[in-house]
């Protein structure tokens, strides 16, 4: 396959000086971009604009292109899916001795929660509250994915998702725009660190762009139907701050937004993201999603979709083959304005530039280095420490967590209590069953075999049920049952919506006949999103929500069912009763019949069959100590419009362990010139308490927590009454009020 290679020692000498004088500074490196860029012809820079997929490893319905032949005349400028230190050097030797200017490849992948040490999914992580903790895990992923030869990961996805039957939710931060922003910001971070040539370090590809999460129907890749306002005030915001937060790129989403596809949305990539944020970096499309054009119905031809998606601002083309056969045309006939063409190459040759990779383009391609960083033992601990603080206590009766194991035995059924794939979730990198640490090999570790007894029951996803019996029989001859349920590792993800969000296969027949033996149940969820529930609830005296808690889940679970780590995960999406409530989230509008009027008024919004409520609500999380608030005290009664407020509250352990508790304020604007949510989260803090201590936790509001876009469509803050609710989640009874008061100008930006 390479044996056109032919990298002379001459050639590397030449690398090897270009490395010795290396351009380091952003400035130098703008310098030889422009320099490079005015040496190149027409059909070398088009080259630049396009990306296609390993043949072997396919994250898409793949062409068949020939790409030794393509790299090797310069057509392609980035390749995903090639990983391995060995085989992304082979490629780029091939790409730097084909081209004239010695130009290398960049690398991309998918490295959604870790690369071979997978962490939870990062659903999960957002259910910890802690960014600190995410921005590590994408520190480390980042350090394995370099080490691999990999330079580009297609993360963060901040993908607002308010519909659990759309499975890419599990690769999302949930349903909130101020925690989504936060963590975005914490991904981006960990991601490329403060020096994208450093070693450890990836180009972070924030995605999709934009409101891919608003799917109608739940129903993966499907159209979306938002308004200006909703957009910007909920599906936005996180990627706002990934582009403050300095993130390198961004891709375009699949769906169709307002009747234009996101690939070829001048709105969006122009507008939005060039004019009005400043963003400098390149967008890259999705998966042949301007191809996809033919099929959304706003482009006749393949020519056409190209043309479209290049002039809206939509620099890389991934796997469509619209760019490399007409774009030259269109520049040399002037339908496409020769400056457009140069602002996209040199967008994506400064990325490159910033890797390093015009200085050496084998610095990430080292074998030895590989080899000793892939699961590294104190990546291992750190994704132990984060699945443990992503699981979600939702249900603890009779005070049967956390497990007293000293002298019970333990019976242990269910498809994922033992299921080493299963448990490392969707897009799990690189990630190996084979290092997957399960439910039933922790549990191993800690009970002698006496006392610990297992049997699968049945499959997650098959209708097999033969095995429930002897399921039965383990919880006949045990003290206490964990059961373990959910979804498998291909039930969430992209592509794998669903109508029915009930335990799939025979999983609620497996657990009503555990029930049947009379022992206490503690049931644990793992999962890439919520589950119904609610007729399980009944049936069991605990619940622990793992998600897809990645290759340390099982010592991680069984830290948190002993007591070893004290759980303190909190939902970052609302749990539903039942699929009929879905949409469901907490920043809700109130409607204009929120209650009954009268006992007997039956006129107001509600469901004849189901309560509004959800089972759990958006922030909830219980721990094995508990946790009081009270004293909520606001700096002033009313402030300017531009002025800061604080707003402190007292938290105290009112427990007998240490625990930690996630602080979350909520805010309501009772009377907006457009209506306003009922409550939206504007401020968290991760606590740590010892028994029976208390702390002062104070948030600071500032014009960007009280704004939003205003009837005329400009961003800032109304006067007139806020009321804030601070407590341990979305439905918070502590609140104060406080009034914003008329100016002369309100603030805006
Ligand atoms: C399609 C997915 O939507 C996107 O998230 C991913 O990055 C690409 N495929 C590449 O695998």
């Amino acid at each position: 396959m390479f044996a056109a290679s032919r990298l002379t020692t001459a050639f590397l000498a030449l690398v090897l000086a270009a490395a010795a004088s290396a351009a380091t500074s952003p400035t130098a490196q703008d310098a030889r971009v422009r320099e490079l860029l005015a040496r190149m012809s027409l059909e070398e820079k088009i080259g630049q604009l396009n990306q296609y997929s390993s043949r072997e490893l396919k994250t898409g319905p793949g062409s068949d292109e020939d790409l030794v032949a393509m790299v090797t005349r310069g057509q392609i400028g980035s390749l995903l899916n090639v990983i391995g230190a060995e085989e992304t050097r082979k490629w780029q030797k091939l790409a730097v001795e084909s081209s004239r200017h010695h130009i290398p490849l960049l690398f991309g992948l998918d490295v959604i929660h870790g690369y071979r040490t997978v962490f939870p999914i990062p659903l999960a992580t957002a259910a910890s509250w802690d960014l600190a903790l995410i921005e590590r895990a994408e520190r480390i992923a980042a350090t394995e994915t370099a080490a691999a030869g990999v330079h580009w990961t297609f993360a963060p996805m901040v993908d607002i998702s308010r519909d659990p039957r759309w499975g890419r939710m599990s690769e999302g931060p949930g349903e909130d725009p101020y925690l989504a922003a936060a963590i975005a910001r914490a991904r981006v971070h960990g991601f490329q660190g403060d020096d994208l040539a450093a070693v450890d370090t990836v180009l972070a590809c924030v995605k999709h762009f934009a409101a891919y999460g608003a799917a109608q129907a739940g129903r993966d890749y499907f159209t979306t139907d938002v308004t200006e306002r909703v957009l910007r005030d909920v599906y936005l915001p996180p990627f706002r701050a990934a582009v403050d937060a300095g993130v390198g790129t961004v891709m375009a989403a699949f769906n169709d937004l307002d009747g234009t596809p996101a690939s070829a949305n001048a709105f969006l990539l122009d507008r939005v993201l060039r004019r009005e944020w400043g963003f400098r970096g390149f967008v890259v499309s999705d998966w042949a999603s301007i191809r996809e054009m033919l099929e959304h119905g706003n482009v006749a031809n393949l020519h056409e979709a190209g043309l479209k998606a290049f002039a809206a601002g939509l620099d890389m083309d991934m796997e469509s083959n619209a760019y490399r056969d007409t774009l030259a045309a269109d520049v040399k006939s002037g339908v496409i304005a020769p400056a457009r063409l140069d602002a996209a190459v040199t967008a994506i040759l400064t990325a490159k530039a910033r890797l390093g990779l015009l200085d050496d383009p084998f610095r990430y391609s080292d074998e030895s280095r590989e080899k000793a960083t892939l699961l590294k033992p104190e990546f291992l601990a750190a994704a132990r420490e984060a699945a443990c603080r992503s699981c979600v206590l939702l249900k603890n009766e009779h005070g049967i967590l956390p497990l007293a194991t000293g002298n019970i035995t333990v019976g242990l059924v269910g498809p994922l209590a033992d299921a080493p794939y299963d448990q490392m979730g969707a897009w799990h990198g690189r990630g190996r069953k084979e290092d997957s640490i399960t439910l039933l090999r922790a549990l191993e570790q800690l009970l002698p075999p006496e006392r610990l007894k297992f049997a699968a029951g049945c499959a997650a996803n098959d209708l097999e049920t033969a095995g429930i019996v002897a399921a039965r029989r383990v919880a006949e001859e045990s003290d206490v049952v964990i059961v373990a349920v959910g979804e498998g590792a291909d039930q969430s993800g992209e592509a794998t919506s669903r109508a029915s969000l009930d335990l799939s296969g025979p999983q609620l027949e497996l657990l009503r006949e555990v029930h049947a033996a009379g022992k206490p149940i503690v049931l644990v969820l793992l999962t890439g999103r919520p589950l119904m529930i609610e007729a399980v609830e009944p049936l069991v005296d605990a619940i622990l929500v793992a998600w897809h808690p990645g290759t340390m889940g099982g010592p991680a679970i069984t830290d948190v069912l002993t007591g070893a780590y004290n759980p303190s995960g909190r939902l970052p999406v609302t749990w539903p009763r039942s699929v009929g409530q879905i949409p469901i989230f907490h920043a809700q509008k109130n409607s204009g019949r929120p209650q009954p009027k009268s006992a007997s008024d039956r006129y107001y919004s509600h469901y004849i069959d189901s309560p509004n409520t959800p089972l759990y609500p958006f922030g909830f999380g219980l721990s094995y100590t508990h946790f009081e608030y009270d004293q909520l005290r606001l700096s002033a009664p009313r402030i300017q419009p531009d002025a800061a407020l604080s707003v402190t509250v007292r938290v105290r352990n009112a427990g007998a362990r240490a625990g930690e508790d996630v602080v979350q304020l909520y805010l309501r604007d009772h009377v907006g010139s457009v209506t306003r949510p009922v409550r939206e989260l504007k401020g968290f803090r991760k606590i740590s308490l010892a028994a029976g201590e208390a702390q002062d936790v104070s948030f600071t509001l500032t014009p960007a927590e009280l704004a939003f876009w205003r009837a005329d469509m400009t961003f800032g803050v109304e006067p007139g009454t806020f009321s804030v609710f601070v407590g341990a989640n979305a439905m918070a009874p502590l609140t104060a009020s406080f009034e914003v008061e008329p100016a002369v100008r309100a603030a805006s930006r």
